[in-house]
C-alpha cells in the first residue's frame, strides 16, 4: 500500500473514492460541507431522504458522483463524536478497508481532520490510519493450494490543510505502514503451522532479515553451544522433540556503538504440547500460537529496520518446541539453569519460564538499558483479563508506566499486575532452589515471580500475551500484538517520536 499526505481541497482532490465522514449528529463537517456544496447539496439530501444517518460503522459507497475530481464518494458514520474512542477509530478503519475491498477502487482520499478522536492530533490519527490498512488488508493464504484474490486497492491519500500538517502525517503514516507491516510478519509466523516454524525456521526467518539491513547483526546459538553455556532449562524442554532448539539474537544498532541496547526477549515455543505433562487434545493445534511472543519481537525488528531509529536494540528469540517422549524431561526432574539456581520441573507444560530464565540470564552481557520480555505464558493470564489486554509486570516502576503509556498510545494497551514478594513463596521446592509452577492462585503473577529471579541485574518488565496474541474460534488466527506497543515504546525510546504528546 501506498500511504501520501498531500495539501489539497477535499473537493480538488483526485482519486478513485473520495471518503467523506458523516458524525451521528450536529452539523456536517467542515469537509462535508465543502464536498455537499460541489456536489449540489447531494450529502444532505441523502441524510434528509433517510438513507444515511452517520451512525458509527454505517457505509454508503456513491459509484457516480458529479461534480468532484473522484468519481466516487464514500460516506462513513463516525457516531456521536463524543464517543469516538481510539479503539472505535481502529474498528472505524478496519471497516473502511473492508468495505473497500469488496470494489474495483484502486486510490482513496480523505481528510483525517474530520473525525475527532478525543484529544488525538492528525499524526496519531495518521499514524493509526496505516497500520490499520495494512492490517486489515492481510491475507494469509501461504497454505492454501490457490492464492486468494489480490484487492484493489493500492493507494491511500490524506488530505491535510497545511505543509505543517502534511510534514507529521507524512511521517506518521511511515510509523504506522511499519507497525503494520510489521504486525503482519508477527502474525505469518504465527499463523503458520508447526510442522514448518520450527525453531530453525526461525532462525531462518532471523537470517533473511538482517541480511542487506547494514544496521543488524545475528547470533544464532545450537545446542552444543548452548549446553556449554549451561542452558540447562531451556534444553530440558527441547530434550524431548526432533526439532533442534536455537537462541537467536538479532542485534540492531541504530545510536552510537556503547550506547546501552533495549532488550527484546521473547518466547519461542513453536509447538506446546505439555510434554509429558501432556495437554487435552481440544484445541491443542492453536499451541502453535505459543511463539508469537517470538513472533512479536521479530515484526518489532523489521519495524526497526524500515524506520531505522536512532537507538540499540537487540531481538532474542528463544526457540524451542514441546514435546513428549521417551527421553523427554519427566515431571520431577531437576535441571541447574544458566544463572546456577536449580529449578525442580513439576510440570512440563510450565515450559515458557524455562526457556525463557536462560535467554534472561543469556542477555545479562548487553548490558541492557531495559528488558522486556513477551511470552504466552499462562492460561491463567486469560481467565484474568480476557481477550483486550496485555498483562505487564515488571520490577521497575518507571519502566511500566512507559509501557503502558505506549501500549495507551498505540491502542495495544497493557494492564499491570502486582509482582509482590509474597507470592514468591508459592515457588519453594523441598529439592530445588525453586518449583517450575506455583499452583492455581495467581498464575500469571507466580510464572512472573519465576522470571523475576532471573532478572535482578537489569530493568525488566514481562508482557503476558496470552490472550491476546491470537483470536480463536472462525476468525482463528494471530494478531501482531503486542507489534504496536513495542514500536511505541521503541520510539519514544528513541526520542523520535514526534506523535506521542497528545
Ligand atoms: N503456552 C501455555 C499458556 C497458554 C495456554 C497460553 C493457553 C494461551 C492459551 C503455557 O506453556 C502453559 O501451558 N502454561 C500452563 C502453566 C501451568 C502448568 C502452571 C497453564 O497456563 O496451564
Ligand atoms: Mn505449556
Ligand atoms: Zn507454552
Amino acid at each position: 500500500m501506498q500511504f501520501i499526505a498531500t495539501v489539497n481541497a477535499l473537493t480538488e482532490v483526485s482519486a478513485d473514492c473520495l471518503v467523506v465522514s458523516v458524525a451521528a449528529e450536529g452539523e456536517l463537517s467542515l469537509q462535508a460541507q465543502q464536498v455537499d456544496q460541489a456536489t449540489g447539496g447531494l450529502i444532505n439530501q441523502i441524510i434528509s431522504q433517510g438513507d444515511f444517518s452517520g451512525k458509527f460503522g454505517q457505509s454508503l459507497l456513491l459509484p457516480v458522483v458529479p461534480s468532484l475530481q473522484a468519481p466516487r464518494l464514500l460516506l462513513l458514520g463516525t457516531g456521536k463524536a463524543a464517543e469516538l474512542t481510539e479503539g472505535k477509530f481502529r474498528t472505524l478503519v478496519k471497516g473502511l478497508i473492508n468495505e473497500v475491498k469488496k470494489t474495483k477502487v484502486e486510490s482513496l482520499a480523505l481528510s483525517l481532520d474530520d473525525i475527532p478522536v478525543g484529544k488525538r492530533g492528525a499524526a496519531w490519527k495518521a499514524r493509526l490510519l496505516a497500520e490499520n490498512t495494512e492490517t486489515a488488508s492481510y491475507v494469509f493464504d501461504q497454505m492454501k493450494s490457490k492464492a486468494a484474490e489480490a484487492t484493489s486497492l493500492t493507494k491511500i491519500s490524506v488530505v491535510c490543510t497545511n505543509d505543517q500538517a502534511q510534514s507529521e502525517a507524512t511521517q506518521a503514516l511511515l510509523v504506522g505502514q511499519a507497525t503494520g507491516q510489521g504486525a503482519n510478519f508477527a502474525r505469518t509466523l504465527g499463523n503458520l503451522p508447526p510442522n514448518i516454524c520450527t525453531p530453525i525456521y526461525l532462525a531462518e526467518q532471523a537470517e533473511a532479515l538482517v541480511t542487506d539491513c547494514a544496521e543488524m547483526s545475528l547470533t544464532v546459538l545450537d545446542e552444543t553451544e548452548m549446553a556449554a553455556l549451561g542452558m540447562n532449562s531451556l534444553l530440558a524442554v527441547a530434550k524431548g522433540s526432533v526439532q533442534a532448539p536455537r537462541l537467536i539474537a538479532i542485534q540492531y544498532q541504530g545510536a552510537e556503538a556503547d550506547a546501552q541496547p533495549h532488550v527484546l526477549v521473547g518466547k519461542g515455543v513453536t509447538f506446546d504440547s505439555g510434554g509429558i505433562s501432556l495437554k487435552p487434545g481440544e484445541g491443542m493445534d492453536e499451541m502453535k500460537f505459543d511463539m508469537c511472543g517470538a513472533a512479536s519481537v521479530m515484526g518489532t525488528m523489521q519495524m526497526l529496520k524500515a524506520l531505522k531509529p536512532k537507538i540499540n536494540v537487540v531481538g532474542v528469540v528463544a526457540a524451542v518446541e514441546n514435546m513428549p517422549a521417551g527421553n523427554a524431561t519427566k515431571p520431577g526432574d531437576i535441571v541447574t539453569t544458566m544463572s546456577g539456581k536449580t529449578v525442580e520441573i513439576l510440570n512440563t507444560d510450565a515450559e515458557g519460564r524455562l526457556v525463557l530464565c536462560d535467554a534472561l540470564t543469556y542477555i545479562g552481557r548487553y548490558n541492557p538499558a531495559s528488558v522486556v520480555d513477551i511470552a504466552t505464558l499462562t492460561g491463567a493470564c486469560i481467565i484474568a483479563l480476557g481477550h483486550h489486554t496485555n498483562a505487564l509486570l515488571a520490577n521497575n516502576d518507571e519502566l511500566a508506566q512507559e509501557l503502558l503509556a505506549a501500549g495507551l498510545y498505540a491502542d495495544d494497551r497493557a494492564w499491570q499486575m502486582p509482582l509482590w514478594q509474597e507470592y514468591q513463596q508459592q515457588l519453594d521446592s523441598n529439592f530445588a532452589d525453586m518449583g517450575n509452577i506455583g499452583g492455581r492462585p495467581a498464575g500469571t503473577i507466580t510464572a512472573a515471580c519465576f522470571l523475576s529471579r532471573f532478572t535482578e541485574d537489569y530493568r525488566w518488565a514481562h508482557l503476558d500475551i496470552a490472550g491476546t496474541a491470537w483470536h480463536s474460534g472462525k476468525e482463528k488466527g494471530a494478531t501482531g500484538r503486542p507489534v504496536p506497543l513495542l514500536t511505541q515504546y521503541l520510539l519514544a525510546k528513541a526520542g523520535q517520536d514526534t506523535s506521542f504528546q497528545l
